[in-house]
């Protein structure tokens, strides 16, 4: 049986040479996003296989990682696959040592930098989040500091949120690298609506990345591959012009219908030479699905079963897992693979032994959808049942074969569970989406309260405190009825936080002054020193001084120790203007210059041991947190010095830490 693959690349000649001075100016050090973009099939992997040859010409370390089409798939999924395998391949007490304390920002991505790495709570998401990306970052700089790093990421027309929003970051901070990052994504695929669309919309607008619009071949293009499929210089122009007008230019669909044509019989090898029918003759199939259903048909019936199961197991899967789920023999399943190699469905993955992939997104898509949804629906729930006994599987792949069996039973427990994760990886947009999703399918109210509250936070964390009070608003009286009193306080607080957000201070202090009353009840916690942080807060911006250092004074009497003259002073130095910035600023109207911006303090409880207090704004820009090892070192000097308790650092209050807030399982 005859492969009809081009075995070499067509044209391009513009495209690659735009590709090669960006590869070496990211070489010498100018480093930036370059993205190809263009119709499915259109040769945008084949284009990047290219310029990845002539990376690793001139020693370029090059990592590749794709997004997935299962609509759950990891946050950050293809820089966890580029990077994972990156550190298989390092010596990983090196990376470690220039990491450096970044580490523990990775290690709930890459637990293998950090394997001690205890769960930590998220702090100031938005901090939290830059700390991630800066770790990340800091990660590919050590991959490419010797070589430089070409960075290929396939399909991001399915990218997470997650890695769009790195992906932007990343747009500001390659210049000045030896990063190349080249990203493809069908252009076809970005309606208006697609998150991805505005996002390329601006890095257009600002130069932020290259992007390069791959258009389908030219006709001569296409008589082109024909010769070079076939070894043969004789192709007419009628038949190229008949080609070209069938493929509309596109090389997958060319490969495609020639493949067809060549099986049966349409285009034959005669001893010399390839020959062909009549034009009118040619019987070439109207779609590219037809095309690749027509060659599922010449599989026998097990070979084609096994090859729908595998359609369930994503674009790229490995042989042990497909041979449990399908449940057939070692030869058996075998044979279907190399049936479906040849009829060119599958091909072994190039690095990776044991692993194939469907030869194209749109062969695996045609097969999967081909299958009625009980059928479907059975095979994901057998790979769910696989998946199950075996270790260190992620929790969402678990979670997305458990959904798409419709077992809600078994896909709760382990959707929030991959949610919690997602949260963990500051991934919030993806936490918020998977517990609306299963939301719909809960019905025990203690979990359907959890639930909510726990989507009202994602939503919350994701800068969204409109959709976030919803979700509080009907999570926290199910909560409350539930006899989940102290729960409940706490998320009224991230209830008050929002309303606070959207202007509604009086009610924001209603919901703090609510959850007081039941967390005073309760004796001390991270949660009472907050709420007295936020009552503090609203307390300034009324200029009710005595009020406001009377409960920053409980905020650090919770933190274990009584608050030193030093806050006292700061807090009434704020009647004047704003501390540290060297300026009276209180305007003629006597109204303080930062009221209605910004809360004067909040917990930031990223860090451990210590809690630092902002004492002013920590959204402005170039107010930097004290580092954490300097807030854990004041701390450590003052205990030495026989003195307990908070510590003043810049404009930070630092406290030390009263207990560890455990996790709460639903
Ligand atoms: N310029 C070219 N010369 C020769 N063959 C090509 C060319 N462009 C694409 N092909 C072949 O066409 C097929 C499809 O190309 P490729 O997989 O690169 O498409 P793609 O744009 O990445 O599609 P998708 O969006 O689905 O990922 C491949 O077999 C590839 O080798
Ligand atoms: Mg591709």
């Amino acid at each position: 049986m005859q492969r009809v693959v081009c075995p070499v690349l067509i044209g391009r000649e513009a495209e690659l040479s735009e590709l090669e001075d960006a590869l070496l100016a990211a070489n010498r050090g100018d480093g930036q996003i370059v993205l190809l973009a263009g119709e499915a099939g259109v040769g945008k992997s084949r284009l990047a296989s290219e310029v990845e040859r002539r990376a690793r010409k001139i020693g370029m370390t090059v990592l590749s990682g794709g997004c997935s089409e299962a609509e759950l798939a990891l946050p950050y999924l293809p820089f966890l696959e580029a990077l994972g395998n990156y550190l298989t391949t390092v010596d990983l007490d090196q990376v470690r040592k220039e990491l450096g304390s970044l580490r523990r920002e990775l290690a709930h991505l890459f637990p293998q930098l950090e394997p001690e790495a205890e769960s930590r709570e998220t702090g100031d998401p938005t901090q939290a989040k830059l700390r991630l990306f800066e770790a990340i970052l800091a990660l590919l700089r050590i991959a490419g500091q010797q070589t430089g790093l070409l960075l290929i990421l396939e399909d991001l027309h399915w990218s997470d949120a997650s890695t769009r929003e790195l992906l932007d970051y990343l747009t500001r901070r390659l210049r000045g690298t030896r990063i190349m990052l080249l990203g493809t994504y069908r252009a076809d695929e970005l309606n208006r609506k697609h998150p991805l669309a505005h996002h390329i919309q601006a890095w257009r607008r600002t130069k932020a990345a290259l992007v390069i619009d791959l258009q389908p071949l030219p006709p001569d293009g296409i008589a082109g591959m024909v010769r070079a499929i076939f070894d043969s210089d004789e192709v007419t122009d009628e038949f190229r012009d008949f080609l070209h007008r069938r493929s509309e230019g596109n090389p997958f669909v060319l490969e495609e219908l020639l493949k067809d044509a060549v099986d049966r019989g349409d285009i034959y090898r005669t001893e010399t030479r390839w020959e062909r029918k009549n034009l009118d003759d040619l019987r070439l199939p109207q779609t590219v699905r037809d095309t690749i259903l027509l060659r599922v048909e010449q599989l026998s019936p097990e070979q084609a079963d096994v090859l729908q199961t595998a359609s369930v197991l994503g674009r790229s899967f490995s042989y042990p897992l497909l041979l449990a789920v399908s449940a057939k023999g070692d030869r058996s399943v075998q044979a279907a693979l190399h049936a479906s190699v040849q009829q060119q469905l599958l091909e072994e993955e190039p690095h990776d032994n044991g692993r194939y992939r469907f030869r194209h997104a749109l062969t695996r898509e045609a097969i999967y959808e081909d299958m009625i949804a009980p059928h479907r629906e059975e095979l994901h729930g057998l790979a769910a049942d696989v998946l199950t006994k075996q270790e260190g599987i992620p929790t969402i792949d678990l979670a997305f074969h458990l959904l798409a069996a419709n077992r809600w039973q078994d896909a709760i427990p382990i959707g929030i569970r991959a949610a919690e994760q997602a949260e963990d990886n500051q991934a919030f947009a993806e936490a918020a989406a998977l517990y609306e999703r299963l939301l719909r399918h809960v019905s025990d109210n203690l979990t359907r309260a959890r639930l909510l509250c726990k989507t009202g936070r994602a939503h919350y964390r994701t800068n969204d405190p409109g959709r976030a009070q919803k979700f509080f608003e009907q999570g926290i009286p199910l909560l409350e009825a539930a006899g989940e009193e102290i729960e409940a306080a706490e998320y009224r607080i991230d209830l008050g936080r929002c309303n606070w957000e959207r202007a509604r201070p009086d009610v924001a202090r209603s919901q703090y002054e609510r959850a007081r009353a039941v967390l005073e009840r309760a004796g001390p916690s991270d949660a009472l020193a907050t709420v007295y942080i936020r009552l503090s807060g609203l307390h300034m911006f009324n200029y009710e001084f005595q009020d406001c250092l009377d409960m920053a004074n409980r905020a650090a009497d919770v933190g274990g120790r009584r608050v030193g003259a030093d806050l006292g002073r700061r807090v009434h130095r704020r009647r004047d203007g704003l501390p540290g910035q060297g300026r009276r600023r209180t305007r003629a109207d006597g109204r303080h210059p930062c009221r209605g911006r910004q809360p004067w303090a909040s917990v930031d409880r990223g860090e451990r041991p210590v809690q630092r207090f902002h004492l002013s704004d920590p959204d402005v820009p170039g107010q930097r947190s004290p580092r954490p090892h300097a807030a854990v070192r004041a701390v450590t000097d003052r205990r030495q010095a026989g003195r307990a308790g908070p510590v003043l650092l810049g404009q930070h209050l630092v406290v030390p830490r009263l207990s560890r807030a455990r996790p709460r399982a639903v």
